[in-house]
């Protein structure tokens, strides 16, 4: 990492923070931030995967495991993987003259990020107890709490928004945040 006065003057335009990513720092911490998303949106395919098994699977013990499975492994991948994009998303933004609230895709960007990671820790974790106990019981003919109903919810809802995340990503459209300039694609 470089100082803005240390920095050559072929480099993009300075970041807003006061410091600013060499050309290394910035590739390795991209490269960071592509492979959390990519593997936040892959946790995501397979929760919809393990959903759809648990509620239209072959028999009752295939349901019953995809919905212990569930329980087990998809909450803290998926936060993981949503807060190691979080965190390099803001070291891109602090560290690019792309800032955080500097251009309308970023501002977006951490808005969906914020709002994605809220929602795993307020809505989706605390129902796993009873998804997993769901799973255990299915045999028995109980029948499906709210929690289990409701679990097409996380991955449609989170697919989506990391979708228009990644569309954002590339295109960068509406330019800068209080500025009359609404250029579709930013130079980059
Ligand atoms: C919500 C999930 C997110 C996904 C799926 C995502 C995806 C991506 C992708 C694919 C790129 C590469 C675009 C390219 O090089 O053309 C990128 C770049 C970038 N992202 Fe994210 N991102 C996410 C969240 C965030 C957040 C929360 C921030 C800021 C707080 C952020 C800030 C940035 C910045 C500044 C770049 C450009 C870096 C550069 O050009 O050096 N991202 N993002």
């Amino acid at each position: 990492m470089r100082s803005a006065s240390t920095m050559p003057a072929t480099r993009p335009a300075p970041a807003v923070s006061g410091f600013v990513l060499g050309r290394r720092w910035r590739r390795t911490t991209l490269i960071l931030h592509i492979i959390a998303g990519g593997a936040w949106i892959g946790i995501d395919v397979m929760v919809a995967v393990l959903v759809w098994t648990g509620r239209y699977g072959s028999d009752a013990e295939v349901r019953g495991l995809a919905y212990r499975a569930l329980a087990a492994f998809a909450v803290w991948p998926m936060l993981t993987a949503g807060l190691i994009c979080l965190l390099s998303g803001l070291v891109l933004g602090l560290g690019t003259k792309w800032g955080l609230l500097r251009y309308w895709w970023v501002a977006v960007k951490l808005t969906l990020n914020l709002v994605l990671c809220t929602l795993i820790i307020v809505a989706l974790e605390p129902g796993m107890a009873a998804v997993a106990a769901y799973g255990r019981e299915l045999g028995s003919g109980a029948q499906p709490p709210d929690e289990v109903s409701s679990l097409f919810f996380p991955p449609a809802v989170s697919l989506t928004a990391l979708t228009v995340a990644t569309v954002l990503s590339v295109v960068k459209p509406w330019g800068r945040i209080g500025r009359r300039d609404r250029r579709t694609t930013m130079a980059r």
